[in-house]
């Protein structure tokens, strides 16, 4: 279980000093705020440091930059025991002002995360035991803020969202079975925000990674209704092993879908180089191939939107890509893909020259 929370963190650290850098811009006072929403004992028992900690170093480091950033941390968790380590672990920062720990459950807890934030930009962090404590209805004050510089990395559990949802499936009339049943029903359509998941799941007949993937595209579909571009991306603990969770991850804007798909995408490189490395591997084929056949795959992918987008840039070719192929390519593959192209005169700059950047008009004659 621990591992999962593993691989999240190190992709969260690596993007928020650019997002800190970035959203410090456009305040006043460069103050920005990082909400742990489920923060746990800041420790885990085998003395690694948890997200709590790893967000109060990646704060001190922002105080060092030339231009420094104001990084706060909101911690939030109700277990009294993990409460007491997470402030005893914070004690430095909690007196520079840097760390507020609250006592609470999430949704107890949200109307005086909002209240200590006001209109700064924030990143909030969700990263539950299960799918069952975060319901849709206590996300919404922070969906519907105005401040446009507001996103949300969860930790979705995917695997047992189904579980739940498949629990609803048996037919019983025991009054126990029934309230049961009825309980889980009423757990999804909380969890997802809607009801319309029922009918469909009960008629259709999905496979367990189609099932997932249904209640998971709901889920998404209802964030995006609150103007958020959302990305999703499986966590494994290695190539190979199932899919348990998915980190989501919703912005209000498109540099933050790009950086993040970079970072995710060195991540899961770096999964397919230790699988070489480890000779564990079940490919037939070498790293190298395997990066020589992705850019293929995208070539393939541009020219089919090409073809139907014939005037174009590189930015909107990477946007109308990038949700469907999330974290399957690195800008790089991105910037190579166009610049064969125009090595190979299918697609033309309007300057006329063959280096260009993102914003640059291009037009495609196949
Ligand atoms: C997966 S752990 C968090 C691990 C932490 N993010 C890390 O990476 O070190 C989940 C934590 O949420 C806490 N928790 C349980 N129910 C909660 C709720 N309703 N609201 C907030 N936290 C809760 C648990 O006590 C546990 O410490």
């Amino acid at each position: 279980m621990v591992s999962l929370f593993k691989k999240v963190i190190p992709i969260q650290g690596k993007y928020l000093k650019p997002f800190s850098a970035k959203v410090a811009s456009i305040t006043s006072n460069r103050e920005i705020f990082c909400i742990d929403c489920f923060a746990g004992a800041a420790r885990y028992e085998d003395e690694k440091e948890g997200s709590p900690l790893m967000l109060a170093t990646l704060s001190d480091a922002c105080s060092q930059w030339q231009v420094p950033v104001t990084f706060k941390i909101i911690n939030v968790e109700p277990n009294l025991e993990n409460f007491l380590s997470l402030e005893s672990e914070t004690q430095s920062w909690i007196q520079k002002g840097i760390v507020t720990n609250i006592n609470k459950k999430f949704n107890e807890a949200v109307p005086e995360i909002l209240s200590k934030i006001g209109n700064a930009p924030a990143l909030f962090f969700i990263d539950p035991f299960g799918p069952t404590s975060v319901y849709f209805s206590h996300l919404l004050p922070i969906l519907r803020r105005s401040q446009s510089a507001t996103e949300l990395i969860v930790n979705f559990d995917t695997d047992g969202l189904q579980r739940i949802a498949d629990a609803t499936q048996s037919k019983s009339d025991n009054p126990k079975t029934v309230k049961a049943i009825s309980t889980n029903i009423q757990n999804v359509t909380e969890i997802i925000g809607r009801s319309d998941w029922l009918t469909k799941y009960q008629s259709a007949n999905f496979s367990t990674q189609d099932k997932q993937k249904f209640l998971l595209s709901l889920y998404i579909e209802n964030l995006m209704k609150f103007g958020y571009a959302v990305a999703t991306y499986a966590i494994r603990e290695a190539l190979g092993k199932a899919t348990k969770y998915h980190l989501i991850y919703c912005t209000r804007h498109n540099d933050g879908i790009f950086l993040m798909n970079d970072f995710i995408f060195e991540e899961e490189n770096s999964m397919l180089s230790d699988h070489f490395e480890n000779r564990m591997t079940l490919f037939p084929t070498s790293f190298d191939d395997e990066n020589e056949n992705r850019r293929k795959e995208l070539s393939l992918l541009v020219q089919s939107f090409l073809k139907e987008n014939t005037k174009t840039t590189r930015k909107q070719i990477k946007h109308n890509l990038i949700f469907e192929h999330f974290a399957q390519f690195h800008s790089k593959d991105y910037r190579t893909v166009v610049q064969e192209l125009i090595a190979s005169e299918k697609l033309h700059a309007s300057h006329g020259k063959k280096r260009i950047n993102d914003d640059e008009s291009l037009t495609y004659s196949g």
